[in-house]
């Protein structure tokens, strides 16, 4: 057969059938939002990098696609239409005081890490809203959101609504600022509150401070609730924040919209584009969001014109694969069930030893000859699947599992987006750079070593970033300690638990990186939409251990 010539990793051919249906969907998804008022328009497909550059984009700019033109102008392949609609929308409605509504379809594209089922050019259809900061407007943009799930097919989902000031107001009430309020924010945003509750301790947070933020997950998730939480709070940001968000919910319950609403003042925005209201679609079984939005105040006068603006996006490709994983009934199998990603061996043996004691078991597992992979417990309603290590936190992140047992060493080199949220003390041992005692002298100068390692990205990261040692690495999958005795590296970046196997070739470990043990993580959407069920279950190892 002749050489067929692929397409690049991250872009694909749509095939006829696939394209009628993603069409069919979107044109039904654009007539819900014209039928609204909103008008369709077109940005260029390329735009000068600045419009996408610092503040104005969500894109990091090693992802974007960039290149040059004749005169050497650095241009963009846009990687989210927001910016790009707000420069039009500057420019082209400079003089309009009343609210314009504009919506748009088409490509975008960003340059992400390969091989992780991402792809880099997506279809994304969205609309926005200018020159309107009223409540209505935010209702509004969340009902469009609510009736574009239900004209794209979804009968099971939730939008998560939050307000980005309520936690602002909390960070300066407490005086939390800089490198501390970044982490901070980032553990809220990815719904990590275990990490939360140890940082807060670490800074000095007082006990009741500490109480109240960790029930805003779990207390304060409808907007009757919100009016109890009013009344502990003191500062004027945080209150006007909720008193927004009732009164948002307030409209969306005379529309009857209420049902499919939860309240989650957790979201928050690692960029400085979004001022308020924030907003998230979610259906079970899908890793992340469907459709995302907020209000984004500061970001158009970026463009010359200031004027409050709100909007929200959806990614045609993501929404099909989420269509296509909620199957029909719109129940996906993942509704029901706890699914657990398990490390294969010891690590799953441990994990299974210590969720009995918490009455969570599987007899299927038992039989220990079986080549099974997938062991299910009806009456519980857990599913456990057995997956090698490095592999755990892709299904975690993927969605597929919402629980993952795995070492805290797959989960630094993977590098996924997955919540870590206990540590639970079995598999103890320590990564270390090793090598011959002789070669420590190496590791003090400035010059370039070979380290070999199954670990590349955490070894990079220890030998850049906190030693300022330039390295060749050199990726090995197995026998590390070979490398440095035949002479294929200086050292070893490598696992140590009884040091045995050291020792036995005659290397040492010469410094430290870091203690390593098994870790829970979780699915960022399945602590959502399964938070009572995993709080419980994560306060119950707690309690075993
Ligand atoms: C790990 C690690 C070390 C060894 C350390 O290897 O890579 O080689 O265990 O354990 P010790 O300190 O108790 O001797 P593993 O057994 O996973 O096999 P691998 O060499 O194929 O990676």
């Amino acid at each position: 057969m002749a050489d067929l010539i692929h397409t690049p990793e991250g872009v694909r051919d749509i095939t006829p059938d696939e394209l009628k249906k993603q069409l069919e969907i979107g044109n039904r998804l654009l007539d819900v939002i014209k039928e609204k008022g909103y008008m369709l328009m077109q940005t260029p497909s390329f735009e000068y990098f600045d419009v996408f550059a610092n503040n104005m984009g969500m894109t990091p700019s090693r992802e974007l696609y960039k290149f040059y033109d004749k005169e050497g102008n650095t241009l963009v392949l846009r990687p989210d239409f927001t910016p790009s609609m707000a420069r039009a929308y500057s420019k082209l409605y400079y003089d309009v005081t009343d609210p314009v509504k504009l919506c748009y379809s088409g490509n975008t594209f960003v340059n992400g890490s390969d091989l992780n089922g991402r792809l880099k050019e997506l279809t994304q259809i969205g609309a926005e809203l200018y020159n309107d900061d009223s409540c209505e407007a935010d209702a509004g943009m969340i009902s469009l959101v609510i009736n574009c799930m239900i004209a794209a097919g979804f009968k099971n989902f939730v939008v998560s609504v939050g307000n980005g000031n309520f936690f602002k107001g909390l960070f300066e009430q407490m005086g939390i600022t800089g490198p501390d309020e970044e982490k901070l924010r980032a553990l809220i945003a990815s719904g990590n509150f275990y990490k939360v509750e140890d940082l807060l301790n670490r800074i000095g947070i007082d006990r009741e401070m500490i109480e109240l933020i960790l029930a805003v997950p779990n207390d304060y998730t409808t907007g009757q609730s919100l009016a109890g939480l009013k009344s502990k709070i003191s500062n004027p940001k945080s209150l006007e924040a909720i008193d927004r968000l009732i009164n948002v919910i307030d409209i969306l319950s005379r529309e009857g919209a209420d049902k499919y609403i939860s309240v989650d003042l957790g979201l928050l925005n690692k960029y400085n584009y979004y001022t308020g209201v924030l907003f998230r679609a979610y259906t079970f079984g899908f890793g992340d969001a469907i459709m995302k939005g907020g209000r984004y105040d500061n970001l158009v006068k970026e463009f010359g014109k200031d004027t409050p603006a709100i909007g929200f996006g959806v990614s045609l490709d993501e929404l099909m694969i989420a269509l296509r994983d909620a199957k029909d009934d719109g129940r996906s199998a993942n509704n029901e069930y706890l699914t657990f990603a398990l490390t294969k061996g010891r690590l799953a043996e441990k994990t299974l030893a210590l969720l009995e004691k918490t009455g969570i078991y599987c007899d299927e597992m038992k039989d220990g000859g079986s080549r099974k992979l997938i062991f299910v417990n009806e009456e519980l309603k857990v599913k456990f699947f057995l997956a090698k290590g490095p592999d755990v936190p892709t299904y975690v992140e993927h969605g597929v599992a919402d629980i993952g047992v795995t070492g805290k060493d797959t989960i630094d080199e993977e590098d996924r987006k997955i919540l870590e949220v206990l540590d639970l003390g079995f598999g103890k041992c320590r990564m270390c750079v090793c090598g011959h005692k002789s070669d420590s002298q190496l590791l003090e100068k400035r010059d370039i070593i070979k380290v070999a390692t199954k670990y590349p990205h955490i070894a990079r990261a220890y030998f850049n970033n906190i030693k300022h040692q330039s390295v060749d690495l050199i990726k090995l999958n197995g026998s590390i300690e070979l490398a440095p005795i035949v002479g294929l590296s200086d050292v070893i970046v490598d696992i140590v638990e009884t040091g045995s196997t050291l020792r036995e070739n005659g290397l040492d470990v010469l410094e430290e990186i870091c203690d390593l043990s098994a870790r829970m993580v979780v699915n960022p959407v399945s602590m959502r939409l399964h938070s009572k069920r995993i709080k419980l279950l994560v306060d119950r190892i707690k309690e075993v251990l």
